[in-house]
C-alpha cells in the first residue's frame, strides 16, 4: 500500500501524548507532521508579533483565537509539501477550528482519513506534564521520576540547560484541561458522527500507542470515501 495521502488528525488532552505520537506517525507515513503549538511556540521564540499575541493566551493555559489559528493552519496547508498528507497534531480544537477544516478541505479537494483519539485519566495526565521538561535547543522531552536525563537539568542529547515549559505549571495544567473539557471534547461526538473516529488508549508504553495509531491510520486510509 502507499503511504502517500494519508490525512490524519490527533485529538486528546494536554499531555495524552499527541506530539509524541505525530512525530512517530509523521516519520512512517513520511508526511509532515503539523502541530498549531509549535507553530505558535517558534513565533514567540522569534518575538514576532503573532508570537508576543499568542504567548499571552499560552502562558495562561487559554486557546489563542479561533481566527489567529484558522489562519495559520489554513497558509500552511497550502504549502505544497502537505499535498500528499499531513498529521494535525493541536488543531481543531474548538467546534468553530473544525467547521473551518471541514470547509478548508473541501475547497482543496482534500479527505480527512481518521481522527485518532488518545485517551488518558486526569490524574496520569496532571503527573506526565507537571513533570516535564524540555529541551529549548533541540526538543528532547524528559520527567523528573520516568525519563530523568542521565544529569539533572541537562539535555542528554545537546547538554543544554533543560526547562519547563511556562503552561506546565500545575495550575495551568489544571485550567488547560478544563479548556480541554470545554471546548474540544465536543469534538469527539463531532469526528464520531462522521465515521472517522478511532479512540485508542494512551496510557500504554510509547511503542504499543504508536502500532495501535498506524493501524487506525491505515484503516482509515482503506475506509469507504463516503463514510468520511
Ligand atoms: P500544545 O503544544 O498543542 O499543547 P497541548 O495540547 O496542551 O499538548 P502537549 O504538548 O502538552 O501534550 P501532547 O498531547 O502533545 O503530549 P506529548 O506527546 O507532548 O498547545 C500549547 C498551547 O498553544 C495551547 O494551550 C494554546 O494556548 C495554544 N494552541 C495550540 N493549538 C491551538 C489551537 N488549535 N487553538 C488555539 N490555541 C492553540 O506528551 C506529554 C508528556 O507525556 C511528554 O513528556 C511525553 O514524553 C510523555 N508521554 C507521551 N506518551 C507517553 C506514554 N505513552 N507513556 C508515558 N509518557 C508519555
Amino acid at each position: 500500500m502507499s503511504n502517500s495521502g494519508l490525512r490524519i488528525l490527533l485529538l486528546g488532552a494536554p499531555g495524552a501524548g499527541k506530539g509524541t505520537q505525530a512525530a512517530l506517525l509523521a516519520k512512517t507515513l513520511k508526511v509532515p507532521h503539523i502541530s498549531t503549538g509549535d507553530m505558535f511556540r517558534a513565533a514567540k521564540a522569534a518575538g514576532s508579533p503573532m508570537g508576543v499575541m499568542a504567548r499571552k493566551y499560552m502562558e495562561r493555559g487559554e486557546l489563542v483565537p479561533d481566527k489567529v489559528t484558522i489562519g495559520i493552519v489554513e497558509e500552511r496547508l497550502k504549502q505544497k509539501d502537505t499535498a500528499h498528507g499531513w498529521i494535525l497534531d493541536g488543531f481543531p480544537r474548538t467546534p468553530g477550528q473544525a467547521a473551518a477544516l471541514d470547509d478548508l478541505l473541501a475547497r482543496l479537494h482534500q479527505q480527512l482519513d481518521a481522527v485518532v483519539k488518545l485517551t488518558v485519566p486526569r490524574e496520569e495526565l496532571i503527573r506526565r506534564l507537571t513533570g516535564r521538561r524540555v529541551c529549548p535547543d533541540c526538543g528532547a522531552n524528559y520527567h523528573v521520576d520516568s525519563a530523568p536525563p542521565k544529569k539533572d537539568g541537562v539535555c542528554d542529547r545537546c547538554a543544554h540547560a533543560l526547562e519547563q515549559r511556562e503552561d506546565d505549571s500545575e495550575a495551568t495544567v489544571m485550567h488547560r484541561l478544563d479548556v480541554y473539557n470545554e471546548s474540544t471534547r465536543p469534538l469527539i461526538a463531532f469526528y464520531e458522527k462522521k465515521g472517522v473516529l478511532h479512540r485508542i488508549d494512551g496510557t500504554q508504553p510509547v511503542n504499543v500507542v504508536n502500532a495501535e495509531v498506524v493501524a487506525a491510520a491505515r484503516a482509515g486510509a482503506k475506509a469507504p470515501v463516503k463514510a468520511r
